[in-house]
């Protein structure tokens, strides 16, 4: 899985922190990555695992404790960029014709939990605007069709 930057900086200030295997420093920084992903994927908690020197059964064991803390739960994540440069580009029409073939809900999944989208406020490509990213690949300059094709094969 290519990792967004965004979790690998939760995770490398979580790591940085005095005393990084203390429990209150996991579960904020489990928190953090959920806020963000809205889960916690097997690969963060990878990622997580190794930065902090800790086994990554010790995240199992909290999230079981906590219950609002949710692991992986779909395979694949779309984000669409809102930004305003991809938004002139009708990154908005894609986004409703996504919502609409997926049917997704207000958390941001589809009826089966599989698939998890998101947007983002400029993805800093504003040149080949609308960007997109599917399972953490970039899609430059992209077209309704080519993400909708991309969701068949998906299903
Ligand atoms: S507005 Fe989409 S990449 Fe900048």
């Amino acid at each position: 899985m290519n990792f967004e930057q965004e979790i690998r900086e939760i995770i490398e200030y979580y790591a940085a922190q005095r005393n990084p295997k203390e429990q209150e420093n996991i579960i904020a920084m489990l928190r953090e990555i959920q806020e963000t992903e809205g889960c916690i994927p097997l690969a963060a908690q990878e990622l997580a695992a190794e930065k902090l020197g800790v086994k990554r059964s010790v995240f199992t064991c909290i999230m079981k404790r906590l219950p609002d803390l949710k692991e992986e739960i779909y395979s694949h994540q779309l984000v669409l960029c809102t930004g305003e440069r991809c938004q002139n580009k009708k990154s908005m029409e894609i986004l409703k014709a996504v919502k609409e073939e997926l049917k997704i809900d207000k958390d941001g999944f589809s009826p089966d939990r599989k698939i998890y989208l998101k947007t983002q406020n400029c993805m800093k490509q504003c040149r080949t605007s609308p960007n997109m990213k599917a399972d953490g690949e970039l899609y430059a300059a992209v077209t309704k069709e080519q993400v909708l094709a991309l969701l068949k094969k998906w299903k």
